[in-house]
């Protein structure tokens, strides 16, 4: 058990455990405008407080356009600073390292936020899908470099650029969607180069002292080409890896029999074996004892608790302390906070809010 309290160092940034509250949107909790409320200071704040040691704050607008719906939380805007410094001033007051996600919804930018939907190249099967120019490629660039800068002014220690789930950047990574012949297509070199070039920028812009992660999707399509992916971003000078899926009806890697985690979890450990930076697995991890596991064994540097952390703030605290957590019901077909933040059946019981 007490693998997951062992403390770990990154760029002179003391992380206190390995157990990291991976990026999730609280729908509906933000505004038109994108800003944070009290609301989504206290539910991070209760995390921390029961020591999760690092905080990715959820998915975070670079571009008001690019929204994955509406009302994201946003950081397109210095107006958008304020409140997201309370939360990082909240969560750094109990020990916690924090980070931002960065997105930018791409082809899943709903009509209500843009008429285009935007992407590497055009995808048949959505009729609002728009290739982006250089020109505009590069402006989205900044946009997540402003974004960088302006979650530095909030305090954070870092920021996770969002390259998994089918979102904007992912779409460019993946040989099976980005069709572009120009620099920003064809090898894998050139499919991350949009990412190589928000990385580098971010770096130029921030200084050295500033965590870059990047959630990427493993099966890119495949798993290989994921290995491949993580690699690049190594070079590309990312500080830790947060491996996540590709989004849906990507090629699934087969995982061993007695490999007792799900296909995601694997994919993170495969690609751990081929890097030297950390990496996060996550997906389904849900007990202290297989989080442990996958930290004793070597098989992974941070574990990130999603769903089981929304339904028990005080994970970190009960796994220290040998205590049953509160685990999430694992709802079919999807999450209930999907639909809004507090429509988990398990909220009532052990959320304030
Ligand atoms: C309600 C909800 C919102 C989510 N929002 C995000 C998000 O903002 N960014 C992201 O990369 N993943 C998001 N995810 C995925 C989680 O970060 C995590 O990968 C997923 O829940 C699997 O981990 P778990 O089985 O421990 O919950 C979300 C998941 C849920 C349930």
């Amino acid at each position: 058990m007490k693998a997951i309290f062992k403390d770990f160092e990154i760029k002179g940034i003391k992380i206190k455990n390995r157990i990291v509250m991976p990026p999730m949107v609280n729908f509906g909790w933000s505004d038109e405008n994108g800003f944070v409320n009290e609301k989504h200071v206290r539910h991070y704040e209760e995390r921390a407080k029961a020591n999760v040691g690092t905080i990715i704050v959820e998915a975070t607008a670079v571009k008001k356009e690019g929204r994955g719906f509406v009302p994201q939380l946003g950081i397109w805007n210095d107006s958008q600073i304020e409140g997201m410094k309370k939360i990082t001033n909240a969560c750094h007051e109990f020990g916690s390292v924090m980070l931002l996600q960065l997105h930018h919804g791409g082809f899943y930018t709903p009509e209500t936020v843009s008429e285009r939907a935007v992407g590497p190249s055009i995808d048949t099967k959505i009729s609002r899908s728009y290739s982006l120019t250089v020109e505009e490629i590069k402006k989205i660039t900044n946009d997540f470099i402003n974004g960088a800068v302006r979650a530095k002014k909030a305090d954070f220690d870092g920021v996770e650029l969002h390259g998994a789930h089918l979102y904007l950047l992912n779409l460019f990574a993946s040989a099976s969607i980005n069709q572009r012949t120009d620099e920003y297509g064809g090898s894998v070199a050139s499919r991350l180069k949009f990412a190589g070039d928000i990385i580098k920028g971010i770096k130029n812009k921030v200084g050295n002292d500033f965590i870059i992660c990047y959630r990427m999707g493993a099966n890119a399509p495949t798993l290989d080409d994921g290995i491949q992916i993580a690699k690049e971003l190594e070079k590309l000078g990312v500080d830790i890896l947060n491996v996540s899926h590709g989004g849906v009806n990507r090629l699934i890697p087969k995982v061993p029999e007695n490999f007792e985690y799900n296909w995601i979890v694997y994919s993170g450990t495969q690609i751990k074996k081929h890097l030297k930076i950390p990496v996060i697995v996550v997906n389904e991890i849900k007990t202290p004892e297989r989080a442990s596991f996958l930290i004793e064994n070597n098989l992974t540097d941070f574990v990130a608790i999603g769903r089981d952390l929304l339904t028990d703030p005080q994970w970190a605290d009960k796994a220290y302390r040998n205590e049953e957590v509160n685990q999430c019901l694992g709802c079919k077909p999807r999450c209930k906070r999907y639909e809004g933040a507090e429509l988990c059946p398990k909220n009532k019981n052990v959320n304030s809010h």
